[in-house]
Parts: structure tokens; sequence; C-alpha cells
């Protein structure tokens, strides 16, 4: 009885640490995750209980809203200015440059733009310099974090890094 109580424990173990390790190196998406030795993903810090996390690896639209979902996060929105003069403080040479997808793009209107999930017009960003792919509809919206910040109208199957947001703090295993 005893060996089988130990066999069992042992069998378990080498499941978690597959699993977890298949976890981290196979993501159900197509981005190339850490880059240049730089952290996968980076905790940008809170800003009205929000918090942001930069994600590398080049990812079109729709992949990015996934992966954020899979880290247990959404696609970021900025919906206050104190939210977007966050980004601009954060911003980081090594950690947060670039452009990110955010959760907004046009609903198929000429520069409408909607906050996906929460299903609002964008109205934060408009503080901002706006860069534009001149397609004049199916674009998506990055944050550009290097300063001064923009923002890009790109195609959404351009592949740029992730901005993920979350209400909770959730913890990363970086690879
Ligand atoms: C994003 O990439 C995936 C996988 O390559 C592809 O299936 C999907 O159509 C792409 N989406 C966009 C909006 O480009
Ligand atoms: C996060 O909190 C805000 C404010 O309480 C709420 O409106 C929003 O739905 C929450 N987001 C998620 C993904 O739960």
């Amino acid at each position: 009885m005893m060996k089988f109580i130990s066999l069992v424990a042992i069998v378990v173990y080498f499941a978690t640490v597959q699993w977890s390790d298949s976890a981290s190196i196979s993501p159900p998406s197509h981005g190339n995750g850490a880059q240049g030795g730089s952290r996968a993903v980076v905790h940008l810090g809170t800003v009205e209980g929000k918090n942001f996390y930069a994600v590398n690896g080049y990812r079109n639209w729709t992949e990015a809203k996934e992966y954020c979902q899979w880290l247990g996060m959404e696609l970021a929105t900025i919906e206050t200015s104190a939210q977007l003069y966050f980004l601009q403080t954060v911003y980081n040479r090594n950690t947060f440059r670039g452009n990110h997808w955010i959760d907004a793009r046009d609903s198929f209107e000429e520069r409408q733009f909607t906050w996906d999930r929460i299903n609002a017009p964008v109205s934060t960003l408009s503080s901002l310099p706006i860069l534009s792919s001149h397609m004049p509809y199916q674009t998506c919206v990055a944050y550009y974090s290097d300063l001064p910040a923009k923002i890009f109208l790109d195609p959404c199957e351009t592949t740029v890094y992730t901005l993920c947001d979350s209400n909770n703090t959730v913890t990363i295993q970086n690879i």
C-alpha cells in the first residue's frame, strides 16, 4: 500500500512538471514569446485598480486578444486620462517600448473606433498624435509607448507587441 501511494505521488509530480513545461513553452498562439533576453510578460504597475502588463512577442490583433485571455487577463483598454498618463510614466527602453495592441478597433466604419470588450467609443486617446496606415477601415489600434507616445491605426493582421490589463495582480512565471 505504501509503495502504491508513493508511486502515485511521483506520477502526479511528473505530470505537473510536464504540464507546466508545455504550458510555458507552447501557449495557444503564435507569438515568439521572449525575445532578445527580455522578459515575456512585464507587470508595468497599477493605476485606478487596473494592472497593466506589457507582453513581448509579435502577434496580430486577434492573437494578442487571445493571448491576454490565456494569461488570465484582457487585451488592455485605456479608459481614463490617468491611465493614459500612467502608461507614459512607465515607458521603459528594455521592457516597454514600441507598438502594442490594445482592445480597440474600428467597427467597419471609417475612423469610428470602439473598445471591443466594453463596447464603448474610444475617446481617451485623442490627446495623442495618431499615425494611420491610411486604410479606411479594418484597422486596429496600437499604443506606441516610446515617448512622445502615439497611437497607430494599423491593419489588424499586423504583428506587434501586446498590452494586457487585469483587475487582479496575475502571477507570471517568466520563461
Ligand atoms: C491572426 O493570425 C492567425 C494565425 O496565423 C490567423 O488565423 C488570423 O486570421 C489572423 N488574424 C488577423 C486579423 O490577421
Ligand atoms: C474590472 O473592474 C471594473 C471596475 O470595477 C469593471 O467595470 C470591469 O468589468 C472589471 N473587469 C473585468 C474583466 O472583470
